[in-house]
């Protein structure tokens, strides 16, 4: 399942993200912001448990979420949004994955994986800002699932048709959540229009 959250609030946002004349510093900011709206839409529809909680006038019957978050960004540029996620789940631990596109094949190079143990029911949101040809995402929805873990949630600012479809074949299971589905791949398998190298224009190496 594929959700386009097109809110005008992160529309607005992704626009300035977008923008080759927007800084590092903007984009970082802007990254978290975008991905604390996304995560936001990605919780929906999470399980939640009845508790009671005394307010200071009576018995409130509350709800809280059910299970155990771990936000799994991928590394580099999945680090862009982890705070946004931290902002709304501040509980939340945080495992890692790391690969990076090799750019000759473009095929994905996992360089190192640390999740949380003991977490296998908890709700794992596996983050990055590109999912261009998906192998990154897919790689490691493979390596979270191999650690045994049931719940997954993709999160990404910008995808592409062909990228999407890719997890939808291998991970029909996990939902993906983009602020856009844009046009297509180019001949160096960058999103286009995209916003560019995410992890470049994050971390200023470029
Ligand atoms: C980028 C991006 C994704 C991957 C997407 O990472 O952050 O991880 O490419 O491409 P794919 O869907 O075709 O696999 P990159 O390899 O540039 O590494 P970095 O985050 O370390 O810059
Ligand atoms: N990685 C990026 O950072 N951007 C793209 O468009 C594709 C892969």
């Amino acid at each position: 399942m594929l959700v386009e959250v097109k809110h005008p609030c992160i529309q607005h946002k992704l626009a300035l993200l977008r923008d080759s004349t927007t800084s590092h510093k903007e984009f970082r900011e802007l990254a978290t912001e975008v991905t604390m709206f996304l995560c936001y839409e990605a919780l929906k529809h999470v399980a939640t448990r009845d508790v009671s909680v005394t307010t200071p006038v009576g018995e409130a019957q509350c709800k809280v979420i059910a299970n155990d978050v771990i936000a799994v960004p991928i590394l580099r540029a999945g680090i862009g949004m982890l705070d946004g996620v931290l902002n709304l789940l501040p509980t939340a631990r945080v495992g890692f994955m790391g690969l990076y596109r090799d750019p000759d094949t473009k095929q994905p190079v996992q360089y190192y994986e640390r999740l949380p143990p003991e977490a296998q029911e908890a709700l794992h949101l596996v983050m990055d800002p590109m999912l261009a040809t998906g192998g990154s995402a897919s790689a490691a929805l493979d390596a979270v699932k191999a650690a045994g873990v049931k719940y997954v949630v993709m999160i990404c600012i910008v995808t592409c048709p062909e990228g999407a479809a890719v997890i939808e074949r291998d991970h029909p299971d996990v939902p993906i959540y983009a602020a856009a589905v844009d046009e297509r791949l180019d001949e160096r398998k960058y999103i286009v229009p995209g916003l560019g190298d995410a992890g470049d224009r994050l971390y200023g190496t470029i």
